[in-house]
């Protein structure tokens, strides 16, 4: 079975997504670990990261892998975990103009598709894009003012700054983060981290 659970920045996917995996006892996938990845490398190789080419080169040379883990997903670039420096805020800055190349797309697409089922997998276009032939596909929302908030656990900085900023990548991820025709939307604004995982378990087709 394939579970897509998609949804706008910090509203809660890869926690949800840890626990409903957890649940199943399968692996969950962390997609946006991965255009991280790339605009961490990007940002590493001074690269314009609009510029798909240079970008690329870089995947080619030294392709960062992901370790879809249960206890937490970990990107590898050869012997180096990449994983600590994937939240930081001039990564949080760049990625959306990463994640727009449809030339990374694709790449990150690909890494995906390698994946063996069952899995959950968390993202933005899991159930649109990656995976539309997914048993069950849901979508998280929150208001921005919650999502600020339980960023403000995660990163020193104030919350209507970060409120203001996940507007701002609310915005730029537009494109690729409208919830599949099939999904369930659920917003998770009111509802603790347990409840949202067993909304989601709910809603499961009978295994
Ligand atoms: O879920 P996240 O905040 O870690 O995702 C980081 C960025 O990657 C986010 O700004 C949008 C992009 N992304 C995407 O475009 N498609 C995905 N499947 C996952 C993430």
């Amino acid at each position: 079975m394939i579970v897509t659970i998609d949804g706008v920045a910090a509203s809660g996917k890869s926690s949800v997504s840890a626990g409903v995996a957890q649940a199943l006892g399968v692996p969950y996938v962390s997609s946006g670990l991965l255009y991280r990845a790339v605009t961490l490398l990007g940002l590493e190789a001074g690269a314009a990261l609009h510029e798909p080419a240079a970008l690329l080169d870089c995947l080619q040379a030294n392709p960062p892998r992901l370790e879809a883990l249960a206890s937490g997903n970990r990107v590898w670039l050869g012997q180096r975990d990449l994983t600590p420096d994937l939240h930081s805020t001039r990564v949080d800055r760049g990625v959306s103009v990463v994640a727009a190349l449809p030339e990374v797309r694709a790449w990150v697409d690909a890494q995906l598709r390698t994946l063996p089922a069952p899995l959950v997998a968390e993202g933005r276009d899991m159930g649109t894009n990656v995976f539309p032939h997914a048993q069950a596909k849901f979508y998280l929302t929150a208001s921005p003012r919650v999502r600020a908030q339980r960023r403000a656990y995660e990163r020193p900085e104030d919350v209507a700054a970060i409120e203001a900023a996940l507007t701002e990548r609310d915005r730029l991820d537009t494109v690729q983060s409208a919830p599949a025709a099939d999904a369930h939307v659920i917003d998770t604004s009111e509802l603790s981290l347990q409840g949202v995982i067993d909304a989601v378990l709910a809603r499961l087709p009978a295994r």
